[in-house]
């Protein structure tokens, strides 16, 4: 797939670098430095542009900017119309921020109008993920995601398959605030969880019920 990284830092340059050696073709944007870009998109076999051209050739756009620095790139990216997005972000540091008891899945879905709106890739530091990718089936780490489109979820489940992790599917951006910072007790935000536990975790949340306790591997 055509695959367009706004934001290649350290969460969306692993992301990157992971789909690049599964085979997709990705396009780096959104630097304040243009040799950093062009120096990680020669590594991995990517190419670079700017975040209007990125978005125009993808099927899938993956935005993995500061939280602050959102608005700037939705700017520079332009429409997003039709485009599977897979975000990455958490609501640390500034910038317009989700209303009280509104997710910012929810939030963030609400200023990519038409996109196809997914979340993941968020909950596990940049080192984890790094170190963690391509586990065997039985240890693999999970990747939550979750989104209202259900087609765009099973292709991103798909692409966090093949980056080497497990996709665990919470359901809808409005209620996914389990997946989200900060970290705390009854949320899987900031843990490690792997499959059969994980499961578990879905079938609480959509019960309405608090989440087994994180599990210690
Ligand atoms: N780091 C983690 O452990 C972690 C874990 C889970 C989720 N996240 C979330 O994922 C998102 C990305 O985090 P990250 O740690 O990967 O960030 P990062 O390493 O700082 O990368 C940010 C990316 O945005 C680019 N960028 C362009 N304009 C920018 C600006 N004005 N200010 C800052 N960056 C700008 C940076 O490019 P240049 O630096 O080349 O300009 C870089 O490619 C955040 O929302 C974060 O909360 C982070």
């Amino acid at each position: 797939m055509e695959i367009a990284i706004i934001g290649p830092g350290r969460i969306g340059g692993n992301i990157a670098r992971r789909l690049a050696r599964a085979g997709h073709q990705t396009t780096l944007s959104f630097s304040r430095d243009e040799a950093k870009l062009r120096g990680l998109a020669d590594d991995i076999g990517g190419g670079v542009a700017t975040p209007e051209d990125a978005v125009a050739g993808a099927e899938v756009v993956v935005i993995s900017v500061p939280w602050g620095a959102i608005p700037e790139a939705l700017a520079q990216a332009g429409p997003l119309a039709g485009k599977i997005v897979i975000d990455t972000t958490n609501q640390f540091g500034s910038g317009p921020m989700p209303a009280e008891g509104q997710t910012a899945a929810a939030f963030n879905a609400g200023r990519m109008t038409g996109a196809r709106y997914t979340k993941s890739f968020n909950t596990l530091t940049s080192a984890f993920q790094e170190r963690t990718a391509d586990r065997p089936p039985d240890t693999r780490v999970v990747q939550w995601l979750c989104g209202d489109d259900e087609q765009a979820k099973h292709v991103v489940s798909g692409l966090i398959e093949q980056a080497g992790y497990a996709p665990v599917d919470l359901g809808g951006t409005e209620g996914c605030a389990v997946m989200e910072a900060p970290r705390r007790p009854g949320a899987v935000y900031g843990e490690e969880w792997r499959l059969p536990e994980a499961l578990e975790v879905v079938t609480a949340v959509r019960e309405g019920q608090p989440i087994p306790d994180t599990p210690q591997y």
